[in-house]
């Protein structure tokens, strides 16, 4: 099988690249490096001694995805990339739809030309909303996004669940990613945000490598056991194998199938910091500040489905993701090398 990976350089996709390589899987990879270094596909040839083409393409360009699958033969499409960031959707909304929605289009326009039909896309668990009671089971209805960047997950899901029922060949995989931490264990490879990070286990080892003073705890009075937010943190090693394993199932089946990628396991925001410092031996000063707004008390998944259908299930715990953090943080304390 040979599965295309846009957004392949990036922290999940280039993760996610490992792990296809070491089982037995070819890897196209396109990326235009907007918020992701090529190093990190160096750096995955040499943790698996393998090499694959690597495309500097910008998947919103459809003559350039057009010469993909002109020059490439892909089984499976894995579309990791689009843009990321909630607080900057917030700001920019229509950069957001614009960019997630044209490469969404774009890709799925060149597979149609190309007769590939088998799909996965990064969603989130944000597409739940905040009125869905938790766990969060996939059969439960979209909610209203807290964000212009859920948004364009929900409305991609929707589209994808439409194309699905217009053509009953096609298969797509809507893989809902809980809260992605950890780093590929040798220390290589992992995630390297541009600028001042926005989720908190980037804040937490740049804080505990000195890179920053002091983190900020966005509220400390919810109504959780010690008053901080708490979220299923999932070792993007565990999320890697189930972006492979749904690419195992798409080639066998049709339809669209959401399926939730969480532990099923909360960890509150003080239970993480416990747990790094633990893992680093280094302190994480922090001050709790005001609530961030939009972030929800807490969530987690029933991951019963992934189970079931993928015969997936994590395999790390908090100390493992915050262990294997730091050794990338400690290995690459400004992140990749800049070229
Ligand atoms: C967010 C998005 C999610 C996206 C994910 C990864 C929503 C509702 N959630 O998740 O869709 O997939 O980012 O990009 O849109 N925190 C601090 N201090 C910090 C940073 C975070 O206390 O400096 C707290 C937050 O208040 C939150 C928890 O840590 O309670 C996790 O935050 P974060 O890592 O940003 O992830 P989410 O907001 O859960």
């Amino acid at each position: 099988m040979t599965v295309l990976l846009t957004g392949g350089a990036g922290y999940i996709g280039s993760h996610t690249a490992v792990e296809l390589l070491l089982n037995g899987c070819d890897i196209v990879v396109a990326d235009d490096y907007s918020n992701s270094s090529p190093v990190a596909l160096q750096r995955v040839k040499a943790i698996t001694g393998r090499d694959f083409p690597v495309y500097a393409a910008d998947v919103t360009d459809p003559a350039a995805v057009r010469r993909i699958f002109a020059e490439q033969t892909i089984d499976c499409v894995i579309h990791f990339a689009g843009k990321k960031a909630v607080g900057e959707s917030v700001e920019v909304p229509l950069a957001y739809y614009r960019t997630n929605l044209d490469a969404v289009l774009t890709v799925l326009e060149c597979m149609r030309e190309s007769g590939v039909s088998r799909f996965i896309f990064s969603s989130s668990a944000t597409v739940y909303g905040s009125q869905n009671p938790i766990p969060y089971r996939e059969e439960m209805p979209r909610g209203q996004c807290s964000s212009p960047y859920g948004s364009t997950k929900a409305v991609i899901e929707q589209m994808l669940e439409d194309l699905c029922r217009a053509d009953s060949g096609f298969s797509a995989v809507l893989l809902r990613y809980f809260n992605p931490i950890g780093a590929h264990p040798s220390g290589l490879i992992g995630e390297d945000p541009l600028g001042i990070p926005n989720n908190l286990m980037p804040f937490i080892a740049q804080v505990a490598v000195g890179r920053r003073e002091r983190l900020t705890v966005f509220g400390g009075d919810y109504p959780t056991p010690d008053g901080t937010c708490r979220r299923d943190f999932i070792h993007v090693m565990d999320l890697a194998a189930g972006h492979r394993l749904a690419a195992q199932y798409a080639m066998e089946h049709t339809g669209a199938a959401a399926i939730n990628l969480g532990t099923g396991r909360p960890y509150s925001v003080r239970e993480v910091i416990a747990a790094f410092e633990q893992a680093s031996g280094r302190a994480v000063p922090f001050v709790v500040g005001p609530r961030r707004p939009g972030d929800l008390p807490e969530f987690w998944a029933d991951a019963g489905k992934a189970e079931r259908l993928l015969g997936w299930r994590a395999r790390y715990g908090l100390p493992e993701m915050c262990r294997d953090t730091w050794r990338w943080q400690q290995q690459n304390p400004q992140g990749y090398p800049r070229e």
